[in-house]
């Protein structure tokens, strides 16, 4: 199976948002992802629900919401309401992770769970077959364009067997530094979802630079 590419708003032009929804929406594209962030949580803030309604209105794509925020559980019916598709909550910032990810799933939304780069992966044994997507967090989250953490290959061969002993059929998402330098590698290694924030916005073609994640998911399928 292709791997299934999500272009991150975060590095877009704002002041042009929706030339950028329009873009990925035309393009080989799957997901938009969008990035919330609060300024606690993470050393930053990007945007919040009217930016978000904005996006929604323009998208013809699922959008793939990532909660970089404390206290995530107290915003899933205004995701709800909004028509979130997928709503990743991190699980540093989500005491009572459990109920948080049954909440999304009684609204009807795809349930994730992203992780910081120094968050081991044992700690989703118990709920790896309750979520239906993982974001393993290959930079600390905050900031578009940063450098991608080696790491991460480890972590994704971990999670993967995790999820095949579990018979979970949690996606595995990576996000931070990808690019089309190492995206084979991540697919090889047992990723399904690729974000690209920085390596799509930033490029010259940013519909070829798409149309070169998703082949390099192509290639690798076939192997
Ligand atoms: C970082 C965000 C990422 C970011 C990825 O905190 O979660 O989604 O936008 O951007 P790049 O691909 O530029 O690292
Ligand atoms: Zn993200």
């Amino acid at each position: 199976m292709n791997a299934i590419i999500a272009p991150s708003i975060l590095s877009a032009d704002f002041g042009n948002l929706k030339d950028a929804v329009t873009m990925i929406n035309e393009s080989a594209a799957d997901w938009i992802h969008c990035d919330i962030m609060d300024g606690r949580f993470v050393p930053n803030i990007s945007f919040g629900f009217p930016v978000l309604k904005a996006i929604k209105k323009a998208a013809l794509k699922p959008l793939d919401i990532h909660l970089m925020i404390m206290e995530p559980e107290k915003y899933i019916s205004e995701l709800h309401v909004l028509g979130a598709d997928i709503v990743s909550v991190h699980l540093e910032a989500s005491p009572h992770l459990h109920r948080t990810v049954s909440s999304l799933k009684e609204k009807g939304i795809k349930a994730g769970v992203a992780i910081n780069p120094h968050t081991a992966i044992m700690f989703l044994e118990d709920l790896i077959t309750d979520i239906d997507l993982v974001c393993l967090m290959s930079v600390n989250p905050g900031f578009g364009g940063q450098k991608f953490i080696e790491h991460t290959y480890n972590k994704i061969y971990q999670l993967k067997n995790l999820i095949l002993s579990k018979n979970s059929r949690a996606k595995i998402e990576v996000d931070g530094g990808v690019d089309v330098s190492n995206a084979g590698r991540l697919l090889d290694s047992g990723a399904d979802v690729l974000v690209a924030g920085n390596a799509i916005f930033n490029s010259e073609n940013p519909h070829a630079t798409i149309e070169l994640l998703k082949k390099t998911s192509r290639n690798l399928s076939e192997v």
